[in-house]
C-alpha cells in the first residue's frame, strides 16, 4: 500500500465529474488500498478517488479508526464504495460542520438528506445496497459529491465561501512558515503534521 498525493482545492480534478468504473478488479483494489492509507495518514474519515487525482467513481470510508501504540490510525470499519448511487433519500434534512481534506483546516455548515439508500458495488465487485443515516448518510453524501466535482464549499453561500477561502489562504500561509521553520529544526515531515 502506498499514501498518495491528497489534491486540493482548487486542482481542476476536483471539479470534474467523474467516470463509471466498469470492473472491479485487482487493480481497483489496489487503488481502494491505496486510498485507505492515504486517508488514514492524512487523518481524515472519507476519501474520493478524485481527490488523489483519479477522476473514477470510488471512495473509501472509515470512522472507526483506531490508533496503535505510535499514535498512527488504523483500519477500523473500512467501507469500499464503487459506483454509488442514491436510489432513496428522506425528505428530512439535517445541518452538520463538515470539513474536507481538500480544503485543509476548514469547516463548514452543510445540509445534507437526514438518510439515503445507496446502491454500490462492493470491494469484491458485488452489488450491494445499504440504509445510510446519521453520519455515515453525511459521509457518504460528502463523497459521493466529490465523484460530480463537487466540494461542500459548493453547497454553502457566497458570503460563507469567500470567508472560508480567504482562511484557507491564510492557512497555507501559516503552514508554509511552519514547513520553512522546520526544514532547519526537524528532519521529519511527519512531525509537521498537526
Ligand atoms: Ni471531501
Amino acid at each position: 500500500m502506498a499514501v498518495l498525493e491528497v489534491y486540493e482545492y482548487p486542482h481542476p480534478v476536483l471539479k470534474k465529474k467523474a467516470v463509471k468504473v466498469e470492473k472491479v478488479d485487482d487493480a481497483l483494489r489496489k487503488l481502494m488500498d491505496d486510498m485507505l492509507e492515504t486517508m488514514y495518514s492524512a487523518v481524515g474519515v472519507g476519501l474520493a478517488a478524485p481527490q488523489i487525482g483519479q477522476s473514477v467513481r470510488v471512495l473509501v470510508i472509515d470512522y472507526e479508526q483506531e490508533e496503535d501504540e505510535n499514535g498512527n490510525r488504523i483500519k477500523g470499519n473500512p467501507r469500499y464504495f464503487v459506483n454509488p448511487e442514491i436510489i432513496w433519500h428522506s425528505d428530512e434534512k439535517v445541518c452538520g460542520e463538515e470539513g474536507c481534506l481538500s480544503v485543509p483546516g476548514q469547516r463548514a455548515e452543510v445540509e445534507r438528506f437526514e438518510k439515503i439508500r445507496v446502491r454500490y458495488l462492493d470491494y469484491d465487485g458485488k452489488e450491494q445496497e445499504v440504509l445510510a443515516d446519521d453520519f455515515l448518510a453525511i459521509v457518504l453524501q460528502h463523497e459521493m459529491d466529490h465523484l460530480d466535482g463537487i466540494l461542500y464549499i459548493d453547497r454553502i453561500s457566497r458570503l460563507k465561501r469567500n470567508m472560508l477561502l480567504k482562511k484557507l489562504a491564510k492557512f497555507r500561509e501559516e503552514e508554509k512558515e511552519d514547513n520553512y521553520c522546520l526544514l532547519y529544526t526537524s528532519p521529519s515531515p511527519r512531525d509537521m503534521r498537526r
